[in-house]
């Protein structure tokens, strides 16, 4: 073939990619640097206690969020120290304990708190220790105490406190352990440090899988170090409330203390983490038992907090190691929730469809291509699938061919290569030329191209009757798949038991009303941007209404087309009216104050979630 142009014939030139894709976002990059820097100033300052500035810092900077990161060391505002301390910390002769203490701010609160309650202050190098790892925060911790006190001989261990235990420690158990454990997720938690955490965390009764993130062993090995009797007073991530990874420490929790609080927000209230952060505080010895959950709207409640929390009540009925979500709903929103959920038309997902991840390529730039690409390659078109696009871009109840085709006029990469044919056959077509071209690209170097053969034989690819969102900004989406496209591992695909398409449509309208909505909020994941992520086995407990009658089938059916039309105009809440009143008002014959109950509280959980993408602390 004769090379027309440059421009047009080279798709996949490195230097054509440079000008279409990052020369247009050059002049944005500054001003991203700004931002950073501002952000920086204004979060993160604690951590270095001078300002950055843009010439001599910020290489510096990124050095040393890159470090925190690492630690997981984003250290805690006052507030949310002096809630804890004051909570926990309740004798003048009770010994506390702080294993990842920082700079150390729950040691200094607490050496206040002790002097308040009638300690010396030479009475409290004997009762306030911590362990640090990194150094330089270990010595900041020392002298601040120092600096305070006057007295320099505080028990601060400079160590990894996955090796430290009781014995090592002046007093082998103490009455408090507070603090604010460092927040490292599993795929930078690894090697020797998690080994060594797993141990710790199985040596205090509790096994947790190698997908567990620091907080939750340094949480359980923390423990190990309280008196009988003893008060744990920590912040840790809301993850604590929701994953799978944490149901051994929600466990232990119940069984090890008497009750167990836990304090959420509305708003994001840790500057600098993404993360969404609960406080825990937890008592052996408390007169009553149970588990309550209190939400606050940020920081500012916690003084009002503090003088009532004992008198609030707890819940002591089905407790469990499952999801604690569901106890940031009022015990009336819970009570109503459950009863609707146990009904026999109402049904989780996986007893009526699969969902699985999709086909996971190894280099999406290479094995999704546009029109254009695929025509100068001369790709037969058996070798070539219609690739569903970002969740984004399908944004009704159902996705058409019409609306694949227009991505793929536009330019979209709406095809998905599909050549599992052995070299020796795939070397007879056309397609091979472009195999060879990633061979030159280096493609088949990539992980999980070098362990598949052949390279290039993407595996799994199949089509789903529906798709389902993975990660969701407003409401999570089931769609009806009317492209025959097949979904890369950004969305999931769906396979019902009866994928015949009537079937299918009757499912994706069913989806949408207020009871599965709540559903998913509550069995999903929540994250610090706002995004309600779902994965495949949390999506499979959704619960869907099962329409009970051939008039409900019919109105449903109906309905699709409405609703998809909300759907696309963002109108969330008129798309979710349609289904109520067919599938809670009609069938399950929800009066009006049950309704609004329900809405209510899936409205509070929703607008939790989504607060953290607007608030900017
Ligand atoms: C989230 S910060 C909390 C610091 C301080 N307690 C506060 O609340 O401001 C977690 C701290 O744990 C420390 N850390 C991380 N891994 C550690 C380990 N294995 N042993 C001891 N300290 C560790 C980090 O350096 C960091 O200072």
């Amino acid at each position: 073939m004769t090379r027309i142009s440059f421009a047009m014939m080279e798709p996949h030139s490195p230097l054509l990619r440079y000008r279409r894709e990052i020369r247009p976002f050059v002049p944005f990059v500054i001003p991203i640097v700004k931002t950073v820097e501002s952000w920086y100033n204004t979060n993160v300052r604690t951590f270095r206690s001078r300002p950055c500035t843009r010439r001599n810092h910020f290489w510096d900077m990124c050095e040393m969020t890159a470090k925190q990161k690492q630690l997981g060391a984003f250290y805690t505002p006052e507030a949310m120290a002096d809630f804890l301390v004051g909570w926990a910390v309740r004798r003048s002769d009770d010994i506390v304990l702080d294993p990842g203490c920082g700079e150390g701010v729950f040691l200094l609160t607490a050496y206040h708190r002790l002097c308040q309650l009638g300690a010396s202050a030479a009475q409290t190098t004997a009762q306030i220790y911590g362990v640090e790892l990194e150094q330089r925060a270990c010595e900041r911790a020392r002298d601040a105490l120092q600096r305070t006190s006057g007295l320099g001989a505080y028990d601060l261990i400079c160590e990894d406190f996955f090796q430290v235990f009781p014995d090592l420690l002046g007093p082998p158990l103490v009455d408090v352990v507070l603090g604010n454990p460092p927040y490292i997720r599993y795929h930078h938690f690894t090697g020797d440090t998690r080994r060594r955490a797993l141990k710790a965390a199985e040596r205090a009764g509790v096994r947790l899988t190698r997908l567990t993130s620091a907080w939750a062993p340094y949480l359980v090995h923390a423990v190990s170090f309280l008196k009988p009797g003893g008060r744990l007073a920590m912040v840790v991530p809301a993850e604590l409330l929701q994953v799978d990874y944490a149901r051994p420490v929600r466990r232990f929790l119940l069984d090890h203390f008497a009750n167990v609080t836990v304090v959420a927000f509305e708003e994001r209230v840790f500057p600098g983490a993404l993360e969404d952060t609960v406080l825990l505080l937890a008592e052996s010895d408390g007169q009553t038992r149970g588990l309550r959950v209190v939400r606050l709207q940020n920081l500012e409640g916690l003084a009002d907090l503090a003088k009532e929390l004992d008198r609030l009540p707890l819940r002591c009925e089905c407790i469990g190691e499952d999801k604690w979500t569901r106890f940031l709903l009022a015990d009336e929103s819970i009570d109503l929730y459950e009863s609707l959920v146990e009904r026999a038309d109402v049904r989780p997902l996986d007893e009526l469809a699969a969902v699985d991840i999709g086909v996971v390529t190894g280099n999406n730039d290479y094995f999704l291509l546009t029109e254009t690409a695929a025509r100068w390659w001369e790709i037969e078109p058996r070798f070539l699938r219609p690739a569903a696009p970002k969740a984004r871009l399908m944004p009704g109840a159902v996705f058409t061919a019409e609306e694949w085709a227009t991505l793929r006029d536009t330019g979209a990469r709406s095809f998905l290569l599909d050549c599992r044919e052995e070299p020796r056959q795939a070397k007879q077509h056309r397609v091979w030329r472009y195999i060879t071209d990633g061979v030159a690209r280096g493609v088949h170097k990539g992980y999980k191209c070098r362990t598949r053969s052949p390279w290039y034989g993407v595996p799994g690819v199949r089509v789903p009757p529906a798709f389902l969102t993975y990660m969701a900004h407003e409401i999570p989406r089931l769609i009806a798949n009317h492209a025959g496209a097949v979904n890369h591992n950004l969305i999931h695909g769906v396979y019902f038991e009866d994928d015949q398409p009537e079937a299918v449509a009757l499912r994706v309208a069913s989806f949408y009303n207020t009871l599965t909505m709540l559903s998913a909020e509550l069995v999903g994941r929540s994250y610090g941007g706002g995004v309600l992520k779902l994965e495949t086995k949390e999506s499979e407990r959704t619960q869907l209404i099962e329409p009970a009658d051939e008039t409900t089938r019919q109105h449903l059916l109906t309905a699709l087309d409405q609703i998809d039309a909300h759907l696309r105009r963002r109108a969330f809440d008129k798309a979710l009216a349609i289904g109520d009143a067919i599938l809670l008002q009609g069938q399950l014959a929800l009066d009006e104050d049950a309704l609004r109950q329900l809405r209510l509280t899936y409205h509070s959980l929703r607008g939790r979630r989504m607060s953290r993408a607007h608030s900017n602390t």
